[in-house]
């Protein structure tokens, strides 16, 4: 009997943890296994993710950019992923800071069929996200951890409310303050900007740091070599890696990077121009064990920041458009 039903009463405990925190409709670990609704869930997204991140880890990058995205805006409520319709004519997905740019979407659509076909109607897309960017962060940086769910998909999306994200042409103070409505901490920026060292920039993220000079805050020789990547005038826009030397590993390079002026975006080297910040930068570049952990407890963090209070969630059939 032993370990088994040691392990048998662990289940139970955690689930009954569920139910008695379900007044407070705070997210749990293992929802769907624990309400029994779908079990298999997690696996599932899991399966797909891998899929994706094999053939192309930048998709990866992409979806640990989206699920930043969903929850800065109306918290973790899939509202990132409505394309535009009468019940939304200016999605969040066709603002500046996603047009273009935000990717993986197809990795969604296709774990969320495949939920759907074993569990109709039950898993929704905000959590299709959270554990997706959860995935990728595994399957990119080694970096496990488990993500609490039963988020509730949103109804509304609206592009002119990704001013609550950060602007790559943003200084700390306001990087700072942008978290800070979000309930997370000048240590928040700095952990969770570690994922820079995954990914892609299109050249109009940081252009401006290129032309007419070099800025002073950007290594010069850096700055000449993104020039031959991004031409003044070139007629598409252009993209670079973030992190030339293990562009899909998520790894603590990108503090290195920071720390040696070789930042892609100006929010990057702002990093360094407070206390606050900075030893955390020079901490994870020299002790990269201590990058991982604190990763792990960003990214649930993160995704904890809840829908508007009143606002109405429900399961979505498709991630595309709310339910009718
Ligand atoms: C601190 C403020 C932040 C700013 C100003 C910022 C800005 C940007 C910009 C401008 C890009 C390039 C987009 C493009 O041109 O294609 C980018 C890429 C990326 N960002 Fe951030 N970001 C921030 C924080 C974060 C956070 C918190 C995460 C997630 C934890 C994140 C994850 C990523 C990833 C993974 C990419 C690469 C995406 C891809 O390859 O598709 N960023 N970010
Ligand atoms: C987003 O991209 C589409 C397709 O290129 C373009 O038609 C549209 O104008 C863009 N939206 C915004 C708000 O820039
Ligand atoms: C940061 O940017 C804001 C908005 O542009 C500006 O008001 C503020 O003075 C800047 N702070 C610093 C320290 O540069």
């Amino acid at each position: 009997m032993g370990a088994k039903g040691t392990f048998k009463i662990q289940i139970f405990l955690s689930c009954i943890l569920l139910f008695g925190t379900m007044a407070t409709k705070s997210l749990e670990i293992g929802y769907y296994r624990c309400t029994n609704t779908c079990p298999q869930a997690e696996e599932i997204v899991k399966g797909i993710v891998y899929k994706y991140v094999l053939q192309n880890p930048g998709l990866g990058a992409g979806l640990i950019r989206m699920f930043f995205h969903d929850c800065f805006v109306r918290g973790c409520d899939a509202s990132i992923l409505l394309d535009k319709s009468s019940h939304n004519p200016n999605p969040e997905k066709l603002a500046v800071p996603n047009n273009h740019s935000l990717r993986g979407f197809e990795v969604i659509d296709e774990a969320k069929s495949a939920v759907e076909h074993v569990c109709p109607g039950v898993v929704s897309c905000a959590d299709i996200i959270a554990f997706a960017a959860r995935d990728a962060t595994y399957f990119l940086g080694k970096i496990s951890y488990e993500i609490p769910s039963g988020r509730l998909d949103g109804r509304i999306s609206i592009a002119d409310e990704v001013k609550a994200l950060p602007s790559p042409f943003h200084n700390l103070t306001v990087v700072k303050a942008l978290f800070a409505a979000q309930g997370l901490s000048a240590d928040d920026v700095v952990i969770l900007s570690g994922a820079h060292s995954i990914g892609r920039s299109h050249c109009s993220s940081f252009r401006r740091r290129l032309y007419p000079v070099i800025d002073p805050t950007m290594d010069q020789k850096f700055g000449y070599f993104l020039r031959t990547k991004c031409p003044e005038n070139a007629p598409v826009d252009g993209v670079v890696l973030q992190d030339f030397v293990t562009p899909s590993k998520l790894d603590t390079r990108y503090y290195r990077n920071v720390a040696e002026l070789k930042g892609l975006f100006f929010s990057d080297w702002s990093l360094l121009t407070s206390s606050e910040t900075v030893n955390l930068v020079h901490d994870f570049r020299t002790t990269p064990q201590h990058f991982e952990t604190k990763f792990a407890e960003s990214m649930v963090k993160m995704g904890n920041i809840l829908m508007l209070p009143g606002t109405k969630g429900e399961i979505r059939k498709s991630c595309r458009a709310v339910n009718y």
